[in-house]
């Protein structure tokens, strides 16, 4: 957070006179010509293939030292190092995620290499565009080169791998000028994703509700977006009993944080919404304390929405105006905490039936699903949660759960999320799942009266709040934290949902109305 910024660079020189810490070379598997690395590399490289210690498989990694190799070696950098691709013949984003990956491992080795200074020469032939290839291999670095260590003393450990502080790409023949575009893409998205983690990783103690609200004030400062902040005595005249039902055990007063990024009054509007709950003790339905301190990364959605927006501005998204929204606040305990029984009014007038204040994200998404739609008329809505346990009982930890109103929208978001390596699977809604949260004295009740499709059930929750207006709810319960253990993402708090949410909307086009049945 408050460490130097990582930077990345274009190097338009030849690898040979980079004279950093370690030059990297991509390499795929099985192939008779190892590539073009200049005379001596290249005569190394053969050596090493001809032993067949290195085939370019996917994650082998080969590490030598040229000056050990040749007085005339001419290559300046202390060591190089070969990461392998894997395999040609697959579909374009799986090629995509081989460069992410190839690109935490990079990361990886020079963390334990102690490398400063990276030079990486991009693959020339690998079938996909000269900007992916630059931005995939740039996630992949900037990603998987994320530390959390502000609350270490000494800050850094001797023994542990560092931080690489400068990276450098070098085109390898591709057009150096798509490689810069897809490095400045790539650095964009990385740099929002590791602000979700910086704000994950933080404790509920770090990082309270007011925290949403100063970092979007900084951001708005910093960009074109422009921020609003409702604070309690604004929800209290908007009527968000959602939000304050939460918020009255806690100590800490509530927000609900706006960021909005304008483009053209003609342009379609999206609405993102997260769900900000900076800490989730349960409230009066409390948590069993075993990995209760995971509850700290229940603002995981609202978090991702912050980045996305930051994202967003950093690359200046065209075409559609997006209004990013976080309702915020922690699930205490306090005296005059909601307690099961509780009927709660929404924005808009609907009542909830409080059956165990543990369900207490859908009640702040309500408020600001229902409030975001009057306010903004947006013709999709995606909103990203924390939401539930039982997602992690279908999908464990690999796939975001999705459920949509819109096949439009949940296929443009599926495709997203396969594009950026962050799966979706879609799980069903309907009247029959509706039914099992019909209260006997208010218009709706805040959970089932048993556990089965808990997803489903918070969902159709969330979806009596959007009316006909096309909306995708992301349960991240799963994903958010732990998700499926990669070079360029381990465990620990993984930014997911930022890089689907821009993947979707850097091509949104309006959505085809759906015929009424
Ligand atoms: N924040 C939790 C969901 C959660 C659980 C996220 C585990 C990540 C890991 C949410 O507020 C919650 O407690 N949901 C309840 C709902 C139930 C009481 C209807 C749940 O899933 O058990
Ligand atoms: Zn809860
Ligand atoms: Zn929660």
């Amino acid at each position: 957070m408050d460490t130097e910024p990582v930077t990345i660079q274009v190097f338009a020189q030849d690898p040979a006179a980079f004279s950093g810490d370690l030059l990297v070379f991509l390499m795929e598997e099985d192939i008779a010509h190892p590539g073009d690395f200049g005379k001596t590399i290249n005569r190394v490289v053969q050596q090493i293939w001809e032993t067949g210690d290195f085939k370019g498989g996917k994650d082998q990694v080969f590490v030598f030292y040229p000056a050990l190799i040749s007085q005339e070696a001419r290559v300046a950098a202390k060591r190089v190092l070969l990461v392998g691709l894997g395999k040609q013949d697959d579909a374009p984003h799986v090629r995509c995620e081989r460069l992410r990956l190839a690109g935490g491992t990079i990361a990886k080795r020079a963390g334990e290499l102690k490398a400063k200074e990276v030079l990486v020469v991009l693959p020339k032939d690998f079938l996909l565009d000269a900007v992916e290839i630059g931005q995939c291999v740039t996630e992949g670095m900037l990603l998987g080169n994320y530390r959390f260590d502000m609350y270490k003393h000494p800050r850094e450990d001797k023994d542990a791998p560092v931080r690489v502080e400068r990276f450098f790409l070098h085109d390898g023949g591709l057009p150096q000028v798509a490689v810069h575009k897809g490095l400045e893409r790539g650095r964009a998205l990385a740099e929002a994703a590791n602000a979700a983690r910086d704000m994950a990783n933080q404790p509920g103690n770090g990082w309270p509700p007011s925290a949403f609200a100063e970092y979007a004030k900084k951001l708005s400062k910093k960009t074109s977006l422009k921020c609003k902040v409702l604070d309690k005595s604004a929800l209290q005249k908007l009527g968000m009993g959602g939000i304050l039902g939460v918020n009255q055990g806690s100590a800490q007063p509530p927000h609900l944080v706006i960021l909005e990024h304008r483009t053209h009054k003609n342009n379609p509007t999206v609405l993102l919404v997260g769900k900000g709950l900076t800490f989730d003790s349960g409230g009066i339905c409390i948590k069993p304390p075993a990995g209760m301190e995971d509850m700290k990364y229940d603002m995981c959605g609202g978090a991702a929405v912050m980045a996305a927006m930051q994202a967003i501005a950093d690359i200046k998204l065209m075409g559609v105006n997006v209004i990013g929204m976080v309702p915020t606040t922690d699930n205490m305990t306090g005296s005059a905490a909601l307690k099961p029984g509780d009927v709660i009014r929404h924005f808009g007038g609907k009542t909830s039936e409080i059956i165990n204040t543990d369900a207490e994200g859908r009640l702040i998404l309500a408020d600001a699903l229902a409030y975001g739609i009057q306010t903004y008329a947006p013709e999709a809505v995606i909103d990203l949660a924390t939401l539930t346990g039982a997602v992690i009982i279908g999908l464990g930890h690999h796939y975001t759960g999705l459920l949509s109103n819109n096949d439009q929208l949940a296929t443009r978001l599926t495709e997203a999320g396969t594009q950026a390596g962050e799966p979706l699977w879609r799980l069903p809604l309907g009247p029959e799942y509706r039914k099992q949260i019909d209260s006997r004295i208010a218009d709706i009740k805040n959970a089932g009266s048993d556990r089965s499709a808990g997803t489903i059930t918070a969902a159709c929750y969330l979806q009596e709040f959007v009316g006909e207006t096309p909306w995708a709810h992301l349960d991240i319960a799963g994903t958010a934290w732990d998700f499926t253990e990669k070079s360029y993402i381990p465990k620990g708090p993984s930014g997911i949902g930022v890089r689907t949410l821009i993947a979707c909307l850097s091509r949104w086009e309006p959505l085809k109305p759906v015929a009424k049945k």
